[in-house]
């Protein structure tokens, strides 16, 4: 979730995904990694091939556009172009469910260990910033989202970062599908090496955590309330998982002017509570 009150589970916005023309089979998913068009406060992310209009002309993106490179409107007005990376998916996915801020993705990341290699169930998908958070960094996911038009825009959102064919955003309900199904109806031919939850339900899921982790798998669970905290964590001994830890997600900002320096007066920096245990 996220500390940005402008976000809104039901924000909805537009965004063309233009495909370049070269032939389908000279062009690549990583070759077509959509790159940031940036000039002083605005920045428009774009597949290369694709046109974008902005209020300084119409931009037409080369289809083999380097990132250093710099690309004019039909004005002659001057963009750079640079990589997209991990936090631009925040900034530039659109957004259905709240997205997780980048300093919490760091913290599932890096508590959990995901990398190279990983398989990762997730739930809700949400506008897919985690999934495709853990995608970039090496790993494949499984991610589930209850509301189609969400699950639909959240796989626009895998493409945009380049990480579609590493994140399955499958459309239904993950603790509805293993109540009424089981574990086995997730199809997939081995365990996962983390579970990431961020719904409201995922103690109802967590019930099912060893079933679906690898021995020393490990699960994650973000939430913005302590009353779904508490009941993951009953829910996390309930199952018999091991090192169950829960922390809050908070940082202050810091401000450094002439008369001095301290944290900032602005509001904290509360985002949620981090729910993290073993599969031993
Ligand atoms: C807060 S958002 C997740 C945001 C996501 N972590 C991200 O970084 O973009 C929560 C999403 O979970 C979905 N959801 C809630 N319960 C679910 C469930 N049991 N199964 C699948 N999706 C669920 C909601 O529809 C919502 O889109």
């Amino acid at each position: 979730m996220t500390d940005d009150s402008s976000l809104d589970d039901d924000t909805e916005s537009d965004h063309d995904h233009d495909h370049d023309d070269r032939g389908a089979d000279e062009s690549t998913e990583s070759d077509r990694v959509p790159v940031l068009l940036v000039r002083e406060d605005r920045e428009f992310l774009i597949e290369p091939g694709a046109e974008q209009g902005t209020d300084l002309g119409v931009l037409e993106v080369p289809a083999d556009v380097q990132p250093g490179e710099i690309v004019e409107t039909h004005l002659g007005e001057a963009f750079r172009v640079r990589s997209l990376r991990g936090p631009d998916l925040f900034h530039h996915f659109e957004r259905t469910g709240a997205p997780m801020v980048p300093r919490d993705i760091g913290l599932v990341i890096g508590e959990t260990g995901v990398s190279q290699g990983d398989q990762i169930l997730d739930a809700g998908t949400g506008t897919g910033v985690l999934a495709a958070s853990m995608a970039r960094a090496g790993a494949s996911v499984v991610t589930y989202e209850r509301k189609g038009e969400f699950a639909d825009v959240a796989r626009a959102n895998m493409s945009l970062g380049g990480v579609s064919d590493a994140v399955d955003v499958r459309t239904g309900d993950l603790a509805t599908l293993l109540e009424e199904e089981g574990v086995e109806s997730l199809g997939f031919e081995s365990s996962f090496d983390v579970l990431t939850l961020d719904t409201g339900d995922a103690a109802s899921i967590v019930d099912y955590a060893p079933d679906v982790l690898v021995d020393g798998g490990f699960l994650a669970v973000y939430s913005p309330f302590i009353e779904s905290t508490k009941a993951t964590v009953e829910a996390a001994r309930e199952a018999g998982l091991s090192n169950i830890r829960t922390r809050e997600t908070i940082q202050r900002e810091m401000q450094f002017d002439d008369r001095g320096s301290r944290p900032s007066t602005a509001p904290v920096g509360h985002t949620g509570y981090l729910v993290i245990a073993r599969n031993v």
